[in-house]
C-alpha cells in the first residue's frame, strides 16, 4: 500500500482562521485509489518551514508520495514551488503540465497556478492548488497514472540496495 502524506500551506490556516477544506478532498481521493494517509501537516506559507517538513519526510522515508496544496498562485507570500524545488533532486515536470493542460476547460486561470513537481529519494513529490474544487479536479485526473510512476520510484531503490 503507498503511503502519502500531506502538506497544506495556509496563513490563515494555521493562525485557526480558516478551515482547511483541501486536504480533505485529497484523503478522500487517495483513500479510494488505495493509498493509505500517514500524516497530515498543516504549516504557514514559509518556505523553510515547508522545505524542511518535506525534506524529514523524504529522507526519513516516511511516505512515497507527498501531495501539497496551497501556495502555488503569485501572492507574495506563495511559495509551495521555491520550497519544494529547493529540496528535489530531480524534477518531473509532466504532471504539473498535464494538470495545467487539463485544468484550461475548467478555467483559464489554471495558467496561473506555479505547481512544480520532483523526487527526493524515493519520494515523489506533487503541487496541487489551494482551493478544495482544484485540488479534485487535478488529483482524480492525474491519480490514475500515478501508481505506474511510484511503482518505477520504488522497484529502482530495491535495485540499488542490491548492488
Ligand atoms: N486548477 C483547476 N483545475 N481549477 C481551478 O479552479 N484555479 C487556479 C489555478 N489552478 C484552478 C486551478 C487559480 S484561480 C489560481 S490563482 C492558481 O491555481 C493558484 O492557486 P493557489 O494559489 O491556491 O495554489
Amino acid at each position: 500500500m503507498k503511503r502519502v502524506a500531506i502538506i497544506t500551506a495556509s496563513d490563515s490556516g494555521y493562525n485557526g482562521n480558516r478551515e482547511d477544506l483541501s486536504a480533505p478532498v485529497i484523503e478522500e481521493i487517495v483513500g479510494k485509489q488505495g493509498y493509505q494517509v500517514v500524516k497530515k501537516i498543516l504549516l504557514p506559507d514559509d518556505k523553510a518551514m515547508l522545505s524542511q517538513a518535506m525534506q524529514e519526510i523524504c529522507d526519513n522515508n516516511e511516505a512515497d508520495l507527498i501531495l501539497t496544496t496551497g501556495g502555488t498562485g503569485f501572492s507574495p507570500r506563495d511559495v509551495m514551488p521555491e520550497a519544494t524545488l529547493a529540496i528535489t533532486e530531480r524534477i518531473v515536470p509532466g504532471i504539473p503540465e498535464a494538470m495545467r493542460a487539463y485544468s484550461m476547460q475548467f478555467t483559464k486561470r489554471a495558467m496561473l497556478s506555479r505547481a512544480t513537481a520532483g523526487i527526493r529519494k524515493t519520494t515523489l513529490i506533487i503541487n496541487m492548488p489551494g482551493s478544495p474544487k482544484a485540488v479534485r479536479e487535478c488529483l482524480e485526473y492525474i491519480i490514475t497514472e500515478l501508481n505506474h510512476g511510484l511503482e518505477i520510484l520504488l522497484s529502482e531503490a530495491s535495485n540499488c540496495a542490491r548492488k
